[in-house]
């Protein structure tokens, strides 16, 4: 596994955990270091105990040594990451193709060559165009990933489906070899041709932020014409045809994804002269909500915002991760401070390197320290420990407003508690 991000970390921990001999490489030596002595340089629910399972038992290590990666291994699944270039809508691809480069360098014998990083529909064939000086020695095929982060070793045990690109049959063959264990256990192997697999990537990273974004915007006519978002979802969502996942309302979608691939792949159809106005009109949609989310502040606390105190109850763009990429909470802090409100925030995931500068903005370490004098408390990521909040228990502020994200809360409840309280979507 050459990358040790979520999805080649991840990927390579479960892959020897089905009993496979696994390497994992990275450039990045401290993080070697970390893995070598048992801390998982991400926070990931049941990592941690797999790695140090399957390091135990010898199926699983970790180098900076691509050399020597490279060359005990049969299959090597490209696993580097694919963000968007600085100030465009395109993909950085440097990352997939200097390691390219590196397999050319030090492959000896034969080889599959899998990307699993999300890779424009075309990829496949530069990687191969890199490695025709050695061509017999390399197969070059695409198994897109799917995982989520918070969810990403379930998300691999269990998959809806695998997919597997590839021109040739026989490393189809091999894959399925591969993934038996897990398709075993009923997930759909699906094959197809190399491209066609690397765009079914973007495809479903696209579809399920077009979701978000649909429902988001609906949350809003909801709230003018006093209709329930949530009975909209579960409405709309149990015909089949259109499903109830990923209808959830609530702020901007985030994360090192959804942003990232959207524009990707209106960046890689542009070059094929397409226009993908439906994904355009989500990238679009998606930046106005967060000013949306950010501007109903002033509704709540008013115009003036000098001195007020508001506690953010998570801060990460979703639950069980800490990762911030794309969190709405990136663009609506440091608003908030310069506007010259007192900002707490506690995440279970700990304190962020990205509020350290703001000088009006604290960590807490416990949800009562956090909202104990708040004005406003905005629950921004549904941790489960958020769920069954007593706010008159956590706060000793009686006028105290809350502005749930995520509609966590009741609304009759708070009523009954005498909470003035907004949430997404509800009348
Ligand atoms: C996403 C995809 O779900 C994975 O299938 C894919 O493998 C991954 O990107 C990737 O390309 O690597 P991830 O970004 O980890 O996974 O997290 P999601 O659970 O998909 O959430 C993304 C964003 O959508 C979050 O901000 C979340 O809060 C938001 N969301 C999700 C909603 O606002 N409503 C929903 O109903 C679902």
């Amino acid at each position: 596994m050459i990358g040790t991000g979520y999805v080649g970390l991840v990927s390579g921990v479960c892959f020897a955990d089905i009993g496979n001999q696994v390497i994992c490489v990275d450039k990045d030596k401290n993080k070697i270091d970390k893995l070598n002595s048992g801390i998982s340089p991400i926070y990931e629910p049941g990592l941690y105990e797999l790695i140090k399972k399957n390091f135990t038992a010898k199926r699983l290590s970790f180098t900076s040594n691509i050399d020597r990666a490279i060359n005990t291994s049969d299959i090597i699944f490209i696993c580097v990451g694919t963000p968007t270039k600085k100030g465009s809508i395109n993909v950085d691809l440097s990352f997939v193709y200097k390691c390219t480069k590196e397999i050319l360098k030090y492959s000896k014998r034969k080889k599959i060559i899998v990307t699993k990083s999300t890779v424009p529909v075309g990829t496949g064939d530069e990687i191969e165009k890199i490695l025709k000086k050695k061509k017999k020695l390399f197969t070059v095929i695409s198994n897109p990933e799917f995982l989520r982060e918070g969810e990403a070793i379930r998300d691999f045990r269990y998959p809806d489906r695998i997919v597997v690109g590839s021109n040739e049959k026989k490393p189809l063959n091999i894959m399925r070899k591969l993934y038996a264990p897990i398709t075993n256990k009923g997930s759909k192997f699906f094959t197809t041709s190399r491209r066609g697999a690397e765009l079914i990537k973007y495809a479903s990273n696209a579809f399920l932020a077009t979701k978000i974004t649909f429902i988001n915007e609906l949350a809003n006519l909801c709230e003018r014409s006093g209709v329930n978002v949530e009975d909209i979802s579960l409405g709309m969502g149990s015909d089949s045809r259109i499903g109830g996942r990923f209808l959830r309302a609530g702020p901007a979608y985030g994360g090192s994804c959804f942003p990232k691939d959207t524009k990707g792949l209106v960046s890689v159809a542009e070059k094929y002269k397409i226009n993908l106005s439906v994904v355009k009109s989500v990238i679009k949609s998606n930046q106005e909500r967060v000013n949306l989310l950010t501007k109903r502040v002033h509704k709540i606390l008013g115009s003036n915002l000098k001195n007020k105190k508001i506690s953010f109850l998570g801060v990460t763009f979703k639950p069980n991760t800490d990762d911030m990429r794309d969190s709405t909470s990136l663009k609506m802090i440091p608003y908030l401070c310069k506007k010259g409100a007192v900002v707490n925030y506690y995440d279970p995931s700990g304190h962020k390197k990205e509020f350290k500068k703001i000088k009006n903005c604290f960590f807490k370490r416990d949800i009562k320290s956090n909202c104990l004098k708040a004005d406003l408390i905005i629950l921004l990521t549904e941790w489960d420990e958020f769920k069954s909040l007593n706010f008159r228990s956590i706060t000793k502020n009686k006028k105290v407003k809350v502005y749930d994200l995520r509609n966590l809360y009741n609304n009759d409840e708070m009523k009954k508690d005498n909470l003035e309280y907004y949430s997404i979507g509800r009348s």
